[in-house]
């Protein structure tokens, strides 16, 4: 009989993806995967715990799902209740403590031992594991249950070594680890047989990759050469890890994306070193600059934190000269918010919440001013976009520009996993708006917004 499973996923991609993996490992058990919790036999919360307000959100989902169970139980029925991810590593015990109708806590590596845990389960008894096993998860993981789309996700490193003194993954996520290429590669070509025509490559230092011989750049080489995979991409790299060969593979592999996702946090050598970042500000810039002499055209994009213990004004005005030099197409920026158990939680010159949201509103003005203006430089240019998404409305898709921008067309929806190229006719901050082109010779190649035509738009 077939059994219904919700999942619901916070957090970075390699959540999102180790949420289809679970689904993966619970379809031979006949689970099928539901859209809300009301009617499943199985909820699995896959969480964050990277910064407070990701993990509050934990137990407030959780009262609602206990809600469910109670109402169903009330019914004769069962269902149970899964935390997954990263608070179930960090917290799973005060979990099981807090909330006595949680039946399961699962860790980042354990997600191939659901099986046994729901047979646990469902003769009464709780099961946790929060094991850093010494075997891989990966090589335990069954193929696909469903094709995950046009643009898909491939985990292939995982865990981190780095200890950022704000961060608490290298203690959710264990050591860092890559996955062997032979088992990367097949499962790059079971997506692009199932119709992916993207692939991302996900890890939390995906540069880090050092999979038999090959490092990232050499990975990406072995799956461009994997018919049907138009583009590739990956994230995220830690300034630390880049290599030459990674800089090069951006001006020799056409179907790797001229789009760089990385972090810098802050611009500012001092709070750089307090976070144990082993890079100065000037070495971030350096490393832009080559990306570009190799590559003119990528972008890039960055995670800034404020706030961080210490920051003065003038380390904060730091990170914001940073921002204008590099000229970002799009950041994500975040508040500091001290995590029990990492170095910056017991760090002296704790930064007011108000001074932080200055700063914070200070960054972001200046960054999505940057968004808008890179956007607004598309603005009457040709671009290949590959449809990756549905929109609300029928007779709109969503996909992306090689350079990660979001479009929004009005397309039937036979064009749904193509490449078509468009005409750039809007832009906002998050994205921009186009139409279909009908006559090729129109296209103009993707080509950098020189500085004046940016300035112009
Ligand atoms: N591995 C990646 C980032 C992983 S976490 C890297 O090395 O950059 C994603 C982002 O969350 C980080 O880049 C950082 O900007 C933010 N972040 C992590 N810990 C945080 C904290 N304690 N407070 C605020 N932001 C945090
Ligand atoms: Fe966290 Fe730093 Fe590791 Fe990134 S590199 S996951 S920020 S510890
Ligand atoms: Fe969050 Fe864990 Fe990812 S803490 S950002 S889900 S690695």
């Amino acid at each position: 009989m077939s059994k219904k499973l919700y999942i619901k996923t916070w957090g970075c991609q390699m959540n999102v993806y180790d949420s289809k993996k679970m689904a993966d490992v619970l379809a031979p058990l006949g689970y099928a995967p539901v859209d809300e919790p009301d009617t499943a036999d199985l909820m699995i919360l896959n969480t964050c715990h990277i910064r407070e307000k990701a993990t509050e959100k934990v137990f407030s989902d959780l009262g609602r799902l206990r809600d469910i169970k109670k109402e169903k139980a009330g019914q004769g029925q069962k269902a149970l209740i899964a935390v997954a991810g990263c608070v179930a590593q960090a917290e799973g015990d005060v979990i099981l403590q807090r909330a006595n109708y949680v039946d399961m806590i699962v860790g980042p590596q354990a997600y191939h031992k659901l099986p046994e845990m729901i047979l646990k389960a469902n003769g009464g008894e709780r099961a946790i594991n929060t094991d850093f096993p010494p075997e891989s998860k990966f090589d335990h993981l069954p193929g696909e249950s469903a094709p995950q789309g046009p643009s898909a996700f491939l985990s292939v490193q995982e865990g981190c070594d780095k200890f950022c003194t704000f961060c608490v993954v290298p203690y959710t996520r264990g050591a860092e680890y890559s996955r062997p290429p032979e088992q990367v590669l097949a499962e790059a070509r079971r997506l692009a047989d199932s119709g992916a025509k993207e692939i991302m490559l996900l890890g939390q230092n995906v540069n880090a990759y050092h999979g038999g011989n090959l490092d990232l750049a050499g990975l990406i080489a072995a799956i461009a050469d994997i018919n049907g995979v138009e583009r590739i991409r990956y994230m995220t790299s830690h300034p630390r890890d880049m290599n030459d060969n990674l800089i090069a593979a951006h001006r020799d592999i056409p179907q790797l994306m001229p789009f760089m996702h990385l972090p810098v946090q802050s611009g500012s050598d001092r709070i750089l070193e307090l976070m144990n970042r082993k890079h100065t500000a000037a070495e971030y810039l350096e490393i832009i600059a080559k990306q570009r002499a190799a590559r003119p055209d990528i972008a890039f994009s960055s995670d800034f934190i404020v706030g961080f213990p210490g920051e003065t004004d003038a380390d904060h005005q730091a990170t914001m000269e940073l921002a204008r030099q590099v000229n970002f197409a799009s950041c994500y920026s975040f508040k500091y918010s001290s995590r029990p158990g990492t170095p910056g939680a017991v760090m002296g010159g704790i930064v007011p919440e108000d001074v932080k949201d200055a700063r914070l509103q200070e960054l972001q003005a200046l960054l999505f001013a940057q968004q808008k203006a890179y956007n607004e430089a598309t603005v009457g240019k040709v671009v290949p976009v590959l449809f990756d998404r549905k929109g609300e409305k029928p007779g709109q898709l969503l996909g992306k520009t090689p350079h990660m921008q979001s479009v929004y067309v009005d397309a039937p929806e036979r064009l749904f996993g193509q490449t078509i190229d468009i005409e750039i006719t809007r832009a906002y901050q998050n994205g921009i708006t186009g139409t279909i082109v009908t006559t090729p010779e129109t296209l103009i190649p993707n080509e950098p917004p020189t500085p004046t035509e940016r300035e112009a738009a």
